[in-house]
């Protein structure tokens, strides 16, 4: 059997091609079910990449990124994230966060090796460690935790097969955020076992309602076996533009992945490259402040409308931009998320985020579409769930 041959392909794809076959055919369809931002890129942004065009700024560029987006990259790691030891050669540029969960897993998972990740878990990050020959270590998040990854939890499952622990917060699909202190703990533990800890941020800059982030690189900038991975794709809305990277002390690591890396993409679109060094520089704090406003809009228009209705229980995120649900049907995930796609209502079911989703009887509804969508798209939401 070839490996690919047990990654799966994601029902939110099959979703996805539904609701947009259905909208070929003139039907009314609500983009519930993905993650990608409604927001245009920066004027700045795009004004940065125009230029780049304009001055044939379109050559190979260096394997791991243009040198100024890596320093520039390497400042904002130190000042915001609080991860002080990185410099320039530290950071890769990769194409988008998923990219850069593939070339991490490919970097030091060696077949059978286990990784903790917490369940449910956004399917691709725990399909790139598995396609690595990675064996899949699951800790189920309780809603009556608040969905927090709990590092005793994480402890319990630690062997001597354990290689990695991954984390992601703010976290997709439940929206939970994992607090200092539990980050804290969750440190202690790798630090003990010496293991690699991969910290999945892609949603560091989707926070409201009081919501806060923080590295766990920050807690100990010294560790090595620390991966930080971010996006530009949920913190700049460049989702198409395809900018991600990571960030490690890790000498030998830092070896593997810029071969890897070279043999896969060698660099990733050099126009892209001089967009994500324009968000950095010329991109002011109000942008968050704007984007997160909107998103906290759209969070309690969702709660609003499902507060008229009895089959979903919502929790309320603080970060990143889903509403995770467990509902009370008879029916599975599967069935339950059938019937809203046939409705034109985009939704994930619970069950390919992990066997918890299933379990618990989950599903995620996005709101990173437009607020317009979510005003119009509530009345057949509710006609659908109380029917
Ligand atoms: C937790 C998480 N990590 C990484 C990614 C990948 O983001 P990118 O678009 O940068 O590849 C996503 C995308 O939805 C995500 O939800």
């Amino acid at each position: 059997m070839n490996r690919l041959d047990s990654v799966s392909m994601g029902k939110i794809v099959v979703i996805r091609e539904k609701l947009l076959d259905a909208q070929r055919k003139g039907d009314k369809i609500y983009r519930f079910e993905s993650g990608d931002p409604s927001f245009d890129v920066h004027p700045n942004i795009k004004a940065a990449m125009e230029k780049a065009l304009r001055e044939n700024k379109t050559h190979y560029i260096p394997n791991n990124g243009i040198p100024e987006l890596r320093e520039a990259l390497a400042h904002k790691l130190r000042s915001k994230n609080g991860l002080a030891k990185i410099e320039a050669k530290h950071v890769s540029v990769t194409n988008g966060a998923m990219h850069a969960l593939y070339v991490v897993y490919q970097c030091i998972i060696e077949e059978g090796d286990e990784v903790i990740v917490p369940d449910p878990m956004w399917t691709e990050a725990v399909e790139d460690a598995r396609l690595a020959g990675a064996s899949i270590v699951p800790i189920e998040l309780k809603p009556e935790n608040n969905y927090v990854y709990a590092a005793d939890e994480i402890g319990k499952k630690v062997t001597p097969k354990t290689k990695v622990i991954f984390l992601n917060t703010p976290h997709n699909p439940t929206g939970a955020i994992i607090p200092k202190s539990e980050l804290e703990k969750i440190f202690a533990i790798a630090k003990k076992h010496d293991l690699w800890i991969v910290a999945d941020e892609a949603y560091e800059d989707v926070l409201f309602d009081g919501g806060t982030h923080t590295s766990i690189g920050s807690i100990d900038p010294s560790y090595e076996k620390l991966i930080s991975v971010y996006s530009y794709s949920k913190s700049y809305a460049m989702s198409g533009l395809r900018v991600g990277y990571f960030a490690t002390l890790h000498p030998l690591f830092n070896d593997r992945a810029s071969k890897l890396l070279r043999c896969t993409v060698n660099g990733i679109n050099s126009v892209a490259q001089w967009g994500a060094l324009a968000a950095l520089k010329e991109v002011d704090q109000s942008w968050f402040e704007e984007m997160n406003a909107e998103y906290l809009k759209r969070r309690d228009l969702f709660l609003k409308i499902l507060s008229e209705q009895k089959v979903l229980t919502p929790f309320a995120p603080k970060g990143a931009f889903y509403l995770w649900c467990r509902h009370n049907t008879d029916s599975n995930a599967t069935a339950l998320s059938e019937k809203l796609a046939d409705l034109g209502i985009g939704n994930a079911p619970g069950d390919c985020f992990g066997s918890s989703g299933e379990s618990l009887r989950s599903i995620r509804f996005a709101f990173s579409c437009s607020t317009k969508m979510i005003e119009e798209g509530s009345e057949p939401l509710i006609k659908a769930l109380n029917s």
